[in-house]
């Protein structure tokens, strides 16, 4: 493990002596615990930006910028690359400032990758990475702004929910980065208040591994889901939560409640629901807006999980229209029941794991089409099955919170000639290299 820097990294102007410069000669193999003097390029999938060690091999430095000058320690190795912190700033990006979280940073909290970057500036790398995986897996050159969505301008307290580690003696807290060290963590910067203020990290858990906390707003009382990793738990402490275990209540209440778009949605606590407050209703309008489902319209939803797109295109198709809804999990399809329920629409949901044969053979012929896979994406059997719909759809909205598995996709999709109509990006993971894209895509003619 890395040797810990907390706080903000120092800054140095270039005019400094080189006393922590890596004295290695060119050529010479870098060592892990080895500090590198070295100007990083562009950002890379995982947050680090791109810079060459000595040997010549590719070095991803987290917490550094594009263009910047950094002292660099090396952490881990592969024989392709190497992986390395900035441990100290040489020469700083305009767009680098000081973390608001206290655990963000070198061999700390590996839960943000961009603390130390201005939010406009987190968007632009987005839209850069997004960019990059596009025309290097899907052959598109495609470059979108990535769009900022209302909350804290500063990217914090946006997390409905978070797994926080649980230490062998039952403190709460966040693993550090790349280690199952847990630091102890009193409050996220990054979640809501419900989380923070839900007492679950003052407590404490013995016996137990992970808590997750779910919450929706700070009049609902949020749910902890414990994961013991074997045992029932034991000893619980007392706090003013739901508490779930391996989907059983063991405090009421189980569910949380989300409000999008005019809709109550009840979700149970560990079951699938978008994480920042604003996503629910800035993806839905996105689809809305991209697929324009039309009254009396038949509409797919493929990875429903509990409803969110249904209810949208529920409402949209209208009593005359249809929604054919496909989800895998038992829990999820329990929820999406009672989230649709109220809709006139004519509504199948088909529990089942969505395959080839699938969509082939069990959705009908919809008019349009909406699939969120997790983050693995929807897969090139998946993809082939559903644009060769005959007839096709005449539109599917492709929805992805990862940009590599969705340009392969993509990329199955435009070899059959369909085509990008549309493609939007939204910053629902401040502090992260995170994005959620909504693409639409079109059929041939
Ligand atoms: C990213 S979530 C999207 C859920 C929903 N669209 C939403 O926004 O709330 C993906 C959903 O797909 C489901 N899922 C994952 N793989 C699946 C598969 N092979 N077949 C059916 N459902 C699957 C998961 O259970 C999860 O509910």
């Amino acid at each position: 493990m890395s040797e810990t820097t907390e706080g903000p990294l120092p800054k140095r102007s270039t005019n400094d002596t080189g006393k922590h410069r890596d004295a290695s000669a060119s050529g010479a193999t870098p060592e892990i615990g080895q500090d590198i003097e070295v100007e990083v390029g562009p950002i890379a999938a995982g947050g680090g930006c791109v810079g060459r060690a000595p040997d010549g091999r590719v070095m991803f430095v987290r917490h550094s910028l594009p263009g910047e000058r950094v002292l660099a320690r090396v952490t881990g190795e592969t024989r392709s690359f190497l992986r390395a912190d900035a441990i100290e700033v040489l020469e700083a990006s305009p767009d680098r400032v000081d973390p608001p979280c206290m655990h963000a940073g070198p061999g700390q909290c590996g839960g943000c990758d961009f603390q130390h970057v201005a939010p406009a500036a987190q968007r632009r790398l987005k839209a850069d990475l997004l960019a990059e995986q596009l025309q290097r897996l899907a052959g598109v050159d495609y470059r979108v702004e990535v769009e900022e969505v209302p909350g804290d301008p500063r990217g914090l307290a946006w997390r409905t929910r978070v797994a926080f580690a649980v230490d062998e003696d039952g403190v709460v807290g966040l693993r550090r980065h790349r280690s199952h060290d847990v630091i102890p963590v009193a409050r996220c910067p990054i979640a809501i208040d419900a989380v923070n203020d839900s007492g679950v990290t003052n407590a404490r858990w013995p016996g137990v591994r992970q808590v997750e906390v779910v919450a929706s707003s700070a009049t609902e009382v949020p749910v902890v889901v414990v994961d013991t990793g074997t045992g029932r738990p034991r000893d619980l402490p007392e706090v003013a939560t739901g508490i779930m275990w391996r989907g059983r209540t063991l405090q009421a209440p189980s569910h949380v409640t989300f409000d999008v778009l005019g809709h109550r949605f009840t979700v149970r606590a560990g079951g699938f629901w978008q994480v920042h407050p604003e996503a629910g209703r800035v993806l839905s309008e996105a689809v809305l807006e991209g697929l324009a489902p039309q009254p009396g319209e038949r509409a797919c939803d493929l990875y429903a999980g509990a409803g969110l797109f249904s209810a949208a295109l529920a409402r949209a198709v209208g009593p005359t229209g249809a929604v054919v809804a496909v989800e895998r999990s038992g829990s999820a399809v329990a929820d999406l029941e009672v989230n649709v329920a109220d809709f006139e629409a004519e509504l199948e949901i088909i529990r089942a794991d969505i395959r080839p044969d699938v969509v082939a053979r069990r959705i009908g012929r919809p008019d349009v089409v909406v699939l969120d896979p997790a983050r693995a994406g929807a897969g090139i059997d998946v993809m082939t099955a559903l644009v060769g719909l005959d007839p096709p759809p005449r539109a599917v909205a492709y929805v992805s919170c990862e940009p590599a598995p969705f340009a392969r996709d993509l990329r199955v999709a435009l070899d059959a000639g369909w085509s990008l109509a549309s493609l939007r990006a939204f910053d629902l993971f401040p502090m992260t290299e995170h994005v959620e894209m909504v693409a639409i895509l079109q059929p041939p003619g």
